[in-house]
């Protein structure tokens, strides 16, 4: 058995090098003692934190930290952006997620680019997020499908938002809404996504991916913002609505229609 605050598993993704540790679970889980590759700022860091929180920000930056090493980074201080994602040294790329008994992190050399990460657990099936989730066309798609399928498909929609979000945070810097996105995850991994941004930010070129593993959804979103779009306010446009087809054959359209 894995101790906790130890790699459990990595995967090489399209998206970066991934590592997942184990969190301490159950009563004293708190109490855990923290592990000894912290910096004397991620201690302090953490001890002022509510326990239960300090016990996942810490997995998240023994994930990050080792996932980075992997690349020949050894980092000092893992602080977090004003956003709250993890700030790393210029020509990395990185992001980190935590459910209650692992945390993981993906590390990447930047190329101009962003990435976000996402694990939710598959047990303990919860269909009413859809509505929250969910735009009403994915929840027809979710609603065509077998009753023991329509599970797994809201949580990888759901996951892969949450990867878009923190992927396009850096550029956007504002919450974006569940319905902004529609994601389309397929079969052999990847995923088709539609932006349609209320404030018209990008357009951005995006890559999606998920997995299963050990019974939780992993997936991961990079962005690359393909140049920055200037609305003229005097237009009343439609809101620009951005197709990509992701995965091996990759291309993006924008479309922008002048309301008449
Ligand atoms: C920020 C958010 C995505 C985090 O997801 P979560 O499932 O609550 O938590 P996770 O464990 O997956 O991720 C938490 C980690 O995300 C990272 N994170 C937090 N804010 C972030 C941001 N603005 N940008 C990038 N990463 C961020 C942090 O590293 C954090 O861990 P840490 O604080 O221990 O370092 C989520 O709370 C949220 O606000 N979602 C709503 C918005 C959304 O997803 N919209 C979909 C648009 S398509």
């Amino acid at each position: 058995m894995t101790m906790p605050f130890q790699q459990c598993w990595t995967r090489k993704l399209s998206h970066g090098f991934c590592v997942a540790v184990t969190l301490p679970v159950g009563f004293g889980a708190a109490q855990y003692p923290l592990p000894g590759d912290l910096t004397k700022e991620e201690v302090a860091t953490a001890l002022a934190m509510a326990p239960l929180r300090r016990v996942s920000w810490v997995g998240g930056r023994v994930a990050l930290r080792l996932a980075a090493r992997e690349l020949g980074f050894s980092l000092a201080t893992i602080g977090a952006t004003t956003r709250g994602a993890p700030s790393l040294p210029d020509g990395l790329i990185g992001s980190i997620s935590h459910k209650s008994c692992l945390a993981v992190a993906v590390a990447k050399r930047a190329q101009g680019d962003t990435v976000g990460v996402d694990l939710e657990q598959l047990a303990r099936p919860r269909p009413r997020i859809a509505k929250l989730v969910l735009r009403s066309d994915e929840r027809a798609c979710v609603d065509a499908l077998d009753p023991a399928s329509q599970w797994k498909e809201i949580v990888l929609r759901f996951s892969l938002k949450e990867a878009i979000f923190k992927a396009i945070d850096p550029h956007v810097q504002r919450y974006v809404g569940f319905k902004e996105a529609r994601v389309e995850p397929k079969e052999d991994g990847t995923a088709e996504i539609w932006l349609e941004l209320k404030e018209k930010e990008g357009p951005f070129e995006l890559d999606g991916r998920w997995m299963v593993v050990d019974g939780c959804v992993l997936s991961s979103v990079r962005a690359r913002c393909v140049r920055k779009t200037v609305v003229n306010p005097s237009h009343h446009t439609q809101p620009h609505y951005t197709k990509y087809r992701v995965g091996r054959r990759r291309f993006f359209s924008l479309k922008t229609k002048k309301l008449e």
